[in-house]
């Protein structure tokens, strides 16, 4: 190869509704369960990927800021596998720009490996299809191969250690009257990443073993919810979901918990919103943050009430958002 292979794609971050929480198999990154989310407008990330000789060794820039050699090393994993394709070995610059109001800590391994996956497809001249692009990002994080597709969005789990079987697929538009809103109750960064905590929960507590049984039967009740557009019931069934998952790590042994007096605090404020009228259900991932599942149409009144209780700069509003997409490359 002798000219420079170079793309920029942005892809957006996804909120499960029905979480992913254990891999059955660590290496292939498979998922004990199937899972479905909601992918956002509001939060994105913005990465170009420079395949060229000039590098003597992969680059990872990240807001601006050259990145740590573990964090480098992380993403020359997930090259590797391009460049294998490719069958080339040139080194490659990565810039990534996570787009998340200030500081929200809301920042997710799930866009930032859409957004690789996508340019590296792109810069590599590779011709992956989503499906298989989405298998990609999988490698990166579990929860990226569903930002690949923009609306509702489910993952399968596939079968058994077939690697090729697992990956992320369109469940419905959400070009309806939907949206989320992510409610930032601390900004420090989380205490311990989701891929440490799912497999301490996996391997020491007793309630995960009814874990698969519930994602089963929640995925069916929630596709009911989303293809009748029951919006109270999708909240209804998200919401107990992810308490669920919070149960197993609960106990866990040691047992854990992402709970902090703050979340709990909006926990409250979302079940005093329904008392008022207002369609509103809760979900939380592995950091303290709560997002709001509600109307679109109910946003403006929902962020009004929690203003009486929460700093407005930390109320963010969400429309449902796109696939990834290419974008202007950065001047180099
Ligand atoms: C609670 O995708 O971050 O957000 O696959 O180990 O990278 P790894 O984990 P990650 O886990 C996400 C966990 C979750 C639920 C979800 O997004 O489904």
């Amino acid at each position: 190869m002798t000219k420079d292979f170079i793309a920029n794609y942005q892809a957006h971050t996804n909120i499960a509704l029905i979480k992913y929480w254990g891999k059955r198999n660590q290496d292939l990154m498979l998922p004990v369960t199937s899972s479905l989310s909601l992918t956002l407008e509001a939060f994105y990330t913005q990465t170009q990927v420079h395949f060229s000789k000039d590098y003597d060794e992969d680059q990872f820039i990240l807001n601006d800021q050259i990145q740590s050699a573990q964090e480098r090393q992380k993403i020359s994993r997930f090259l590797n596998r391009f460049r294998q394709l490719k069958n080339t070995d040139l080194k490659a610059q990565v810039t990534s720009y996570n787009h998340v109001p200030t500081a929200a800590g809301l920042a997710s391994s799930a866009s930032a490996f859409a957004a690789l996956a996508c340019s590296c497809n792109e810069a590599l001249e590779l011709k992956l299809s989503q499906e298989e692009l989405s298998i990609m990002a999988r490698f990166g994080s579990g929860s990226a191969s569903r930002s690949l597709f923009g609306g509702f969005v489910e993952w399968e789990k596939g079968q058994g250690d077939d690697s090729q079987s697992s990956y992320a697929h369109p469940f419905d538009e959400a070009d309806w009257d939907i949206g989320m809103i992510a409610l930032v109750v601390n900004q420090k960064a989380k205490k311990f990443s989701s891929r440490q905590a799912m497999q301490h929960t996996i391997e020491t507590s007793p309630f995960y073993a009814l874990w698969a049984e519930e994602v089963a039967k929640d995925l069916e009740a929630i596709k009911a919810a989303i293809k009748a557009r029951d919006i109270q019931k999708i909240g209804q069934i998200a919401e107990h979901n992810a308490m669920k998952m919070h149960a197993t790590m609960l106990a866990a042994n040691p047992s854990f918990s992402y709970f902090q007096a703050e979340s709990l605090k909006a926990m409250e404020a979302v079940r005093q919103l329904r008392k008022t009228g207002l369609t509103a259900y809760f979900t939380m991932d592995a950091g303290p943050n709560v997002k709001i599942i509600c109307p679109y149409s109910q946003v403006a009144a929902i962020q009004e009430k929690l203003s009486q209780d929460f700093d407005p700069q930390n109320i963010i509003v969400s429309r449902p958002g796109p696939q990834p997409f290419s974008i202007p490359l950065i001047n180099q």
